[in-house]
């Protein structure tokens, strides 16, 4: 009952905040985010200090969807009800315990369901007695970043980026897993929730840690950045000039691809992005080297001041390329030009095409010895390719008869071959189209090499 009284006190609240949610992810299709939107459904504990780090990406309000699947309705109690509607990281451990036990009881034959869909892609449970890592690599271990996902009928129902914690849980609708199940596994392991449902842990990429790492401003996206770096030509060992620092996210970028040899020097004007740039920085190295067993370079010098007013702190320097993502990159360039090497790149993120023609304006009116090369915007196009499914998940066949398919039962076979019976390849019709949620436009990429006027 108290926990009733608390749930309806903070409802109205928490539907605000939920709508708040929301929006957010729908501003992220357009901005940065995957195209994933709708209700969060996974969260660590209550106590965890850590959410700044952990954007969880769900798709749909998971609860109905068991119910759907299990193709039973049941009416929900007051409990469920309300607390359906409040993100999962803002219940309690005593609600949170009170709901496992009841989707526990309640939810027995979804889960049984879920149990054979899913056995046949599951990894044995005994795993743990050969485990197989990537070489190089360790087994998981408390401090790391990891991923959790969840998908359902080619759908990603949600993923999850969080931080390892002794005596943590990831809560979801779904059940929980608690952290310690985890340590001491292979990543890429497939773990069941209190509640039986499969959840894969692994590391995520770079281009993962990216996109679900904390926020300050928008970040690069990882298809520009990765085409940023083409542009630049940027190879192991190389001294590149980055601004602004943002979040950080092609800070991690470029650090990666100048190696152990190389470095970046990192100039962003505000003081809050310059400390969310140091410290996702901090922890890509930090979880790198709870990965490997050891360091990764410290070769990102973050600055905090202006580049257009950066001339005595460039003073010196030589630069193989530069990478600008900010506003009105055009003022910057007269500062970052002398110490870029004729014949090397400078590429400009721009997510606007009125920003682009002002840059391109800006150097027509300038005699800096630069020349626009290429324009151009980054498109991934997402497709759906799979089996042609029926509603009870079984394959669909082919049905058109073919001339080459006649059935003629070999000597071996003859009385036990049944054209019915599935056929291992070939006789699956697929999908194949494009996905229709597909990302949206990002930016424009400018590059700008210096020549020798
Ligand atoms: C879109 S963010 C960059 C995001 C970054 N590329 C990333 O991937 O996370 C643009 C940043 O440029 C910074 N900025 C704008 N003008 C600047 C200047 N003159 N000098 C240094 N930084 C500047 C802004 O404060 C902002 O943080």
């Amino acid at each position: 009952m108290t926990v009733l009284l608390h749930l309806g006190l903070s409802f109205m609240t928490r539907k605000f905040a939920k709508a708040h949610v929301m929006c957010l992810d729908i501003h992220h299709v357009v901005r940065n985010k995957p195209f994933l939107c709708g209700m969060r459904s996974f969260g660590t504990d209550p106590n965890d200090s850590d959410k700044g780090s952990d954007a969880p990406v769900s798709t749909s309000p998971p609860c109905s969807r068991i119910t759907s699947l299990s193709g039973k309705r049941r009416p929900l109690s007051p409990l469920e009800r309300v607390s359906q509607l409040l993100p999962e990281d803002s219940l309690s451990q005593e609600v949170l315990e009170l709901r496992d036990t009841r989707n526990n009881a309640v939810e027995h034959d979804t889960r049984s369901l879920w149990k054979e869909r899913e056995e046949a892609r599951e990894e044995p449970q005994s795993f743990a007695s050969h485990h197989v890592c990537v070489p190089g690599e360790r087994q998981i271990c408390f401090g790391e970043t990891l991923l959790a996902e969840f998908s359902r009928k080619r759908r990603l129902e949600f993923r999850k980026m969080f931080q390892l914690k002794d005596g943590m849980k990831l809560h979801s609708n779904w059940g929980f897993i608690a952290h310690a199940d985890m340590e001491g596994r292979p990543a890429g392991i497939i773990i069941r929730t209190s509640m039986g449902i499969p959840i894969l842990i692994r590391r995520p990429s770079l281009d993962e840690f990216a996109l679900f790492m904390k926020r300050g401003p928008a970040i690069a996206y990882p298809k520009d950045a990765s085409a940023m770096l083409t542009m630049m030509d940027v190879s192991e060992g190389d001294c590149v000039l980055e601004s602004g620092s943002g979040s950080g996210a092609m800070s991690l970028f470029l650090s990666r691809a100048v190696g152990y040899k190389g470095s970046v020097l990192s100039l962003e004007i505000r003081d809050d992005h310059h400390r969310v740039a140091v410290l996702n920085y901090k922890r890509w190295r930090s979880t790198w080297s709870l990965r490997r067993g050891e360091e990764w370079p410290d070769n990102v010098h973050f600055h905090h001041g202006d580049l257009i007013s950066a001339g005595p702190l460039l003073a010196g320097r030589g630069f193989n390329s530069v990478a600008l993502d900010m506003v009105n990159p055009h003022l910057s360039l007269p500062a970052v030009v002398p110490h870029l090497h004729t014949g090397s790149v400078c590429a400009v993120y721009q997510a606007n095409i009125t920003q682009v023609i002002d840059l391109m304006e800006g150097l027509r009116c300038s005699a800096l010895p630069l020349v626009c090369e290429r324009i151009v915007e980054v498109q991934y196009r997402d497709w759906l390719v799979g089996p042609s499914l029926k509603k009870d998940g079984t394959f669909n066949k082919r049905k058109a008869p073919r001339e080459d398919d006649e059935c003629e039962p070999s000597e071996d076979t003859a009385g036990d071959l049944n054209c019915q019976d599935p056929v291992p390849f070939g006789d699956v019709p697929y999908i194949a189209r494009p996905h229709p949620e597909q990302a949206g436009h990002t930016a424009f990429l400018i590059k700008l090499r210096k020549i020798l006027k």
